[in-house]
């Protein structure tokens, strides 16, 4: 079983914290390990909890819609979120809550290990960039620990609010040029990685 599925399958069966006693389904979260750009959320809501699946209530539409605006196919991105099971009325997840679960995440990020990480909303923000405004930092690449972190605002709130709305467009409409930076960094910091750290093989190509 790869890493991923053995994720999922402890997710599904998880009792770390209390919403476990509410789900209906518990999300892991969707895409392949080969995912260059990874989307994390904040929590399912009603129609993530009926089905197990991230994003594919209204929020997931209008993310569909900003996926295909951005050249991206849903099936190529992973797609997480913060706290994997509902908090009830989509309450906002506690803070006992968000530390119970970030191990399921940080290993998701770690199987996939994504160019790219988008942050959907303040509660994904805040693994990243815990003292900044999302209006200051939305749609700026920012390098963190060899990959590009981009704060987003969620498609939930942006949906409704035409402002945050035209902020959300025009962020995942620069996303392939964020995308395509990124891939030129990490192939460059391959090729100038010493020799010594590539190990033997990959020095007989010199
Ligand atoms: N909102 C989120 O943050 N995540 C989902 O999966 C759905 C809606
Ligand atoms: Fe486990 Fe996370 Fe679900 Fe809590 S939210 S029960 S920690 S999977």
């Amino acid at each position: 079983m790869d890493d991923l599925t053995i994720i999922a399958n402890e997710v599904r069966s998880c009792r770390r914290c209390e919403l476990s006693g509410t789900r209906k389904n518990a999300v892991p979260g969707e895409g392949p390990a080969s995912a260059e750009v990874m989307f994390i959320g904040e929590g399912p809501g009603f129609h993530e909890d009926q089905q197990g699946r991230p994003f594919v209530g209204p929020a997931g539409e209008f993310l569909n819609q900003l996926l295909t605006s951005a050249g991206l196919n849903r099936n190529d991105v992973f797609i997480a979120n913060v706290v994997k099971c509902r908090p009830p009325g989509n309450r906002d997840p506690l803070p006992e809550e968000i530390s119970a679960c970030s191990g399921y995440l940080d290993r998701q990020i770690e199987a996939i290990n994504p160019k790219v990480i988008v942050t959907l909303g303040r509660y994904s923000m805040a693994r990243y960039f815990p003292r900044d405004k999302i209006s200051a930092i939305h749609g700026r690449a920012r390098r963190l620990d060899g990959r590009v972190v981009v704060a987003m605002y969620h498609p939930a709130a942006a949906l409704h609010q035409p402002a945050l709305r035209e902020a959300i467009e025009d962020d995942f409409r620069r996303l392939p040029q964020i995308l395509a930076d990124a891939l030129k960094q990490a192939e460059l910091a391959r090729k100038t990685s010493k020799p010594e750290d590539d190990g033997a093989e990959q020095l007989s190509l010199f």
